[in-house]
């Protein structure tokens, strides 16, 4: 099966960026980051350049950016069903292209680095989130971010479960990183690393997961850690900041799980 993978395109509304190719694909992973504060234009935008062809979306930290992350998620649901795209959001498998696919935003548990007992409080999300449920109405705390983090990986630790994981290529995509070493290595030991990533080692180190793709990060990645899952990042990144995003990138998932290719400093 061939993916073709971006994320953090950060592209602006006066000027959409466009891939200026469209190679061969069974199915485009967009990863998050398309538009600041418009979900439905990132929908779009996935469909527009999947042209018909499998797409799965997940959104980023930026789509939620001065919304309300629930408000938003129903306006990417309806939005995703017109235009045929899979919208992941922790629900669980989906068939999409002959793969399975499961994940979501994924957020950060806030704990990587972080005082014991201390979560990092979530002023590097960016512009402010809010958040809304029985009771509640008001901008995300760390702890909301906290809990969408963890239940999106309460889902992930069930489906992923050997009885249950269905046969064939496993595919998890999220916005957030599952793995430190995703990050550039100057910030493994880091209080900011929680803004980025989890320590989601108990799933992507075990082999459950063929491939996991995420986003939210400065450069691009292509690295297995342990004798686990392949985890691939390939951020476009604000204002056309990662060197080595490649536009046209394809990857190929095949059984059994395929050797890395190059190393987590590789384009750095
Ligand atoms: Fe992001």
């Amino acid at each position: 099966m061939r993916l073709w993978v971006l994320s953090d395109l950060h592209t602006a509304p006066d000027a959409p960026w466009f891939p200026s190719v469209r190679p061969e694909f069974d199915a485009l992973v967009i990863a998050g980051d398309v538009y600041d504060s418009d979900i439905e234009r990132s929908i779009l935008w996935t469909a527009q350049v999947a042209d018909g062809r499998p797409a799965v979306f997940v959104p980023g930290n930026h789509e939620f950016w001065g919304r309300t992350i629930e408000d938003e998620l129903e306006r990417a649901e309806r939005r995703a069903q017109k235009e045929g795209v899979t919208l992941l959001n922790g629900q669980g498998w989906m068939a999409v292209a002959g793969g399975h696919f499961a994940g979501g935003t994924l957020w950060t548990d806030l704990e990587l680095n972080q005082p014991a007992g201390h979560i990092l409080y979530p002023r590097e999300f960016g512009d402010p989130i809010d958040v809304r449920g029985p009771g509640i109405d008001r901008r995300a705390k760390g702890r909301d971010i906290a809990r969408r983090h963890r239940a999106e990986v309460d889902v992930l630790e069930a489906i992923l479960d050997p009885d249950v994981a269905p046969e064939g290529p496993r595919i998890v995509v999220t916005h957030y990183a599952p793995h430190i070493e995703v990050l550039p290595r100057h910030l493994w030991d880091q209080p900011s690393a929680a803004a980025s990533a989890s320590d989601l080692g108990h799933l992507t180190d075990v082999g459950a997961v063929h491939l996991w793709i995420c986003g939210h990060i400065p450069r691009s990645v292509d690295f297995v850690p342990g004798y686990g899952t392949r985890i691939l990042s390939n951020p476009r990144g604000e204002n056309d900041s990662n060197p080595a995003f490649a536009e046209s990138l394809i990857v190929e998932v095949d059984e059994p799980i395929p050797t890395p290719s190059f190393g987590p400093n590789a384009g750095r």
